[in-house]
């Protein structure tokens, strides 16, 4: 599959990811319809040359209104995502509908290109790097659970009715409209109080965090060169990671601020939170594409952009 001239549908497009991935769609010359419930986003993401179907894909009569023949490639990044919800049962029921009934509609309309979103959650605590083909799987949050949840859907679609697929399991993704996260976080933390910074945990937690930009490419770069077998299971994320303290530290710096450091103690920032993870980067780096920035670097720039964004308002003013 080339992602060019092509008739692409992003779920979630509004969102984080999404809009960064909506925006590279459109500038390869893809024709793209965006459906979103903007329970996570803000429609002024969208650019005005996408098409926009605002509803819950929980619901079968949106999804019938926007999966048919002429799509060519579902790209499926809905979710509710945040891996400490306080209704899990809410959130797991809710990504597998989506998934289950977009999956079921693809079926329908004879819609061969499947693209889903994963996670490193679906690893638990496991060893680094770890790889594509580690087992046991097992998630440590019902985010994490969902997604495996998911993956075994996408996978039964792809074997049993011909839906070619490609699963990314995301490591930490940062850069400007993050929020939710550790980064705007910490600089909203630092900007309402300079003098002391609380931390989640004991600040020694340590992640894979990617650039968006290096994710989009990464993605483009995974459909346009695979050759379609049922499923194509890729990590993306870098070869080395970031702690939070290090993050603590390039946000006070960035800012200008030396708050004292007050942590919560334990060695994770809540339950369900898996306080060591990097994926390893074979399989994607042997398809000959390289991340522009490893960890460090990607934390460094995100802070940047989302220290700008954040100072001109458009962070609180951008959801709901
Ligand atoms: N950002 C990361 O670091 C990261 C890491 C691992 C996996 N992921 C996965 O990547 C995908 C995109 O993540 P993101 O960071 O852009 O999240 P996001 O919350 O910014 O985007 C998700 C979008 O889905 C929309 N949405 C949620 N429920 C919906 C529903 N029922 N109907 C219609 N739209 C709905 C939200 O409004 C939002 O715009 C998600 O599936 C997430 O689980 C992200």
């Amino acid at each position: 599959m080339k992602l060019r001239n092509k008739s692409v549908l992003v779920t979630g497009g509004g969102g984080f990811i999404g809009s960064h991935l909506v925006e590279h769609l459109l500038k390869l010359g893809n024709d793209v319809h965006i459906v979103d419930d903007f329970s996570n986003s803000n429609a002024n993401w969208v650019p005005s040359d996408a098409k926009l179907t605002m509803g819950d894909l929980t619901n079968c009569e949106i999804i019938e209104q926007v999966v048919g023949p002429e799509i060519d490639i579902v790209i499926h990044l809905a979710a509710r995502k945040d891996p400490n919800d306080d209704d899990p049962d809410g959130q797991f029921v809710e990504n597998t509908t989506m998934t289950r009934l977009l999956l079921k509609e693809c079926q329908i309309e004879n819609v061969n290109e499947f693209v889903f979103a994963s996670s490193s959650t679906i690893y638990g605590e496991a060893p680094r790097p770890t790889p594509e083909n580690y087992a046991p799987l097992e998630p440590i949050s019902v985010y994490g659970a969902s997604k495996l949840g998911e993956e075994g859907l996408v996978s039964s679609y792809a074997h049993s009715h011909g839906i070619n697929s490609y699963i990314f399991r995301f490591a930490n993704i940062v850069g400007p409209r993050l929020r939710g996260a550790v980064i705007p976080d910490f600089i909203e933390k630092v900007r309402s109080d300079p003098k002391s910074l609380t931390i989640l945990g004991d600040g020694r937690q340590e992640k894979s965090y990617m650039h968006i930009t290096d994710c989009v490419e990464a993605m483009c770069h995974v459909i346009n060169s695979q050759t379609s077998v049922p499923v194509s299971t890729f990590n993306l994320g870098t070869k080395t990671t970031t702690s939070v303290d290090q993050i603590a530290n390039i946000v006070c710096n960035t800012l200008d601020e030396s708050p004292d450091y007050q942590y919560t103690g334990g060695d994770r920032g809540w339950k369900g939170d898996v306080p060591k993870m990097r994926l390893s980067t074979e399989k994607l780096t042997s398809t000959g594409w390289e991340p522009k920035y490893e960890s460090d670097m990607a934390v460094r720039l995100a802070v940047k952009e989302l220290a700008t964004e954040l100072s001109k308002g458009n962070y609180s003013d951008s959801l709901k």
